[in-house]
């Protein structure tokens, strides 16, 4: 999921270059704590490969897939004639996702560091296209989108997840309204890439559109982020999220151990004896190519 997640664009759009930087920066924390990811990510997971109408032998492209979400999943759904070829920016996190590959003993997946503009874009190269939690971190999403079209074989399905914007989203609001308690934070641009672009109502429906996908559906997925008490649920934001840690490592003593105390307190209200549950809300979008 993913910044990752919790992470702040800044006022200033950034590169491709420096976007790659800080997935790059996260990427060994995202594969320590990779049991939480799985744990909070499975219902948007769910609804993504619902959406691809998965069977054995589809060709399906997951683009940013991190350490490997959900390439392995489908890989599993598509076995043992189907083939997913995964592609993240970051080469530590596609690293990790191999090794999980390894470890699953699947053989029907390929990771490669690479942009998704880089794609050779032939066409109908693939039966579906999933991208979860990375659409928004394309400088343009709608060059992205049209790629992806021309990637899939008409008839073929695509899926994306974005996430629901800040207000209705605790996962973002705490550890930004901490860190607004102790220094000023800059406004969160719409339109740039980051974790909360294509969050507005009508946004993502209104860019598969656009990028001519028909029978375009978006609905919103609840999740939550689980710790096993306040504290841990501190330790997983600052692992996940590489704006908030630097952001945080920049603050003095005292204000961190305001932010710190300030998260735990505001996430203790979602704990009980078994653990914290902080709520996340999600959107799927899912389109069909055209031309079939
Ligand atoms: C929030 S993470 C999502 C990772 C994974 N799909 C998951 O849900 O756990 C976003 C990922 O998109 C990748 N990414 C960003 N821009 C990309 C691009 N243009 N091409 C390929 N990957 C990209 C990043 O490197 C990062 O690993």
């Amino acid at each position: 999921m993913p910044d990752n997640p919790l992470s702040e664009p800044k006022n200033t759009p950034l590169t491709r270059d420096q976007i790659r930087e800080q997935w790059r920066s996260v990427a060994l924390d995202w594969g320590r704590w990779e049991p939480y990811f799985a744990s909070s990510s499975w219902p948007v997971t769910h609804r993504l490969m619902a959406a691809l109408r998965l069977e054995p032998g589809l060709r399906v492209l997951d683009f940013g897939c991190g350490i490997g979400d959900p390439a392995l999943q489908i890989a599993q759904a598509v076995a043992p004639d189907g083939q997913v070829t995964a592609v993240d920016l970051a080469p530590e996190m596609v690293e990790i996702a191999s090794s999980r590959a390894r470890a699953l003993a699947l053989e029907n997946v390929t990771f490669r560091a690479a942009a998704l503009e880089e794609l050779d874009p032939t066409r109908g190269l693939f039966d579906a296209v999933v991208g979860r939690f990375s659409l928004m971190f394309l400088i343009d999403v709608a060059a992205g989108l049209k790629r992806i079209r021309d990637l899939v074989r008409p008839g073929g399905r695509v899926a994306f997840s974005v996430w629901a914007p800040m207000e209705v989203n605790p996962m973002f609001a705490i550890p930004r309204e901490q860190i607004a308690s102790v220094v000023d934070l800059p406004a969160v641009p719409d339109d740039a890439p980051g974790p909360l672009r294509l969050s507005r109502s009508g946004e993502l429906a209104a860019a598969l559109e656009a990028a001519g996908f028909t029978e375009v559906t978006v609905a919103d997925v609840q999740m939550y982020n689980f710790a096993r008490d306040p504290s841990e649920y501190f330790e997983l934001v600052y692992a996940m999220a590489g704006t908030f840690r630097s952001t945080f490592d920049a603050l003095d003593t005292g204000q961190q151990e305001q932010v710190r105390a300030g998260l735990q307190r505001t996430v203790a209200q979602y704990a009980d004896s078994t653990g914290v549950r902080v709520p996340a809300l999600a959107r799927v979008g899912t389109g069909v190519c055209p031309g079939a």
